[in-house]
């Protein structure tokens, strides 16, 4: 078992790429704190990796709330007596211009998508130092690397967490801390839905996207989990600050003018 012995942290775990990054760490050993602020899908998550007879326990948390973050922190440490792995995860998109956005809407994807690394990073990085170490990994996007129409906040969000990750692999890596971020192409989960739309219309964008991506097929969130745990288990020794695509191929490409 790649992580026997090691607590993880997975936020945003009530689902999606979180939900099957937090069930592939339990099957490899991990005890898991399902961190959401999603009460119902947390414990689904929860019982789930129960019901496969591994370890885990929901954190009901809003990632954006430092002290909710704290206490998340100093009760694991309490429980479980450690912290190896932090993979933040949660996040959400907003489609709106620049011109439709209000102020708040663009703080609100900040605050959960960048913000919160910062604040769950501060506090569970003295946690890993006393330990002698740990694996960091944020969740970037392909749009870390390039823009994407209709989600001007999102992608700038995406763009700082890559820089983010980097800053604090150089920061942390003499503490052994090692810090990478994962970038997801198109995968299935409620979060592309929002973002592409319901019914017909977005299942004709996601062919549409499909059409561009080499490996053809829209990537499962089991997909981008395993990639994850690669990042954070051993296999990745020596691997710190780099920005792992998963993403059937897409950003391989710089012309679109025909589909593959
Ligand atoms: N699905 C994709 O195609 C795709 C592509 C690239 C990157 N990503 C990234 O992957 C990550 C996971 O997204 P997903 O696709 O699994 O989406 P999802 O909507 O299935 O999961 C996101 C989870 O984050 C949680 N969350 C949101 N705000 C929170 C908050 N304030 N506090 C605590 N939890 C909160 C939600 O409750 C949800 O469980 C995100 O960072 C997303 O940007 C997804």
């Amino acid at each position: 078992m790649k992580l026997a012995g090691k607590v993880a942290i997975v936020t945003g775990a009530a689902s999606g790429i979180g939900r099957a990054s937090a069930i592939a760490f339990s099957r490899e050993g991990a005890k898991v704190v399902v961190a959401d602020c999603n009460q119902a899908g947390g414990k689904e998550t929860v019982a789930e990796i129960l019901s496969a007879g591994a370890t885990a326990h929901f954190s009901c948390v809003d990632v954006t709330r430092e002290n909710e973050l704290r206490e998340m922190v100093d009760e694991t440490v309490a429980r479980w007596g450690t912290i190896d792995i932090l993979f933040n995860n949660a996040g959400i998109v907003l489609v709106k211009s620049v011109e439709q956005m209000e102020e708040a809407e663009w703080d609100r994807v900040m605050s959960i998508n960048v913000k919160a690394a910062f604040l769950a990073t501060k506090h569970v990085a003295p946690v890993m130092r006393r330990n002698g170490g740990g694996a960091i990994l944020n969740t970037g996007s392909i749009a870390s690397f390039t823009g994407q129409v209709g989600t001007p906040a999102y992608s700038a969000s995406k763009g700082a967490i890559a820089l983010l990750t980097k800053s604090l692999a150089l920061d942390l890596g003499r503490d052994r801390i090692r810090v990478n971020c994962i970038c997801p192409g198109i995968t299935d989960t409620p979060m592309l839905r929002e973002h592409l739309g319901h019914g017909a219309e977005g299942e004709a964008r996601i062919r549409s996207r499909l059409s561009r991506v080499p490996l053809g097929e829209i990537l499962r969130p089991e997909d981008v989990a395993r990639a994850a745990l690669y990042l954070v288990s051993e296999d990745s020794a020596g691997i710190t600050g780099i920005l792992h695509v998963v993403d059937g191929g897409l950003l391989a490409a710089s012309e679109f003018d025909k589909p593959i």
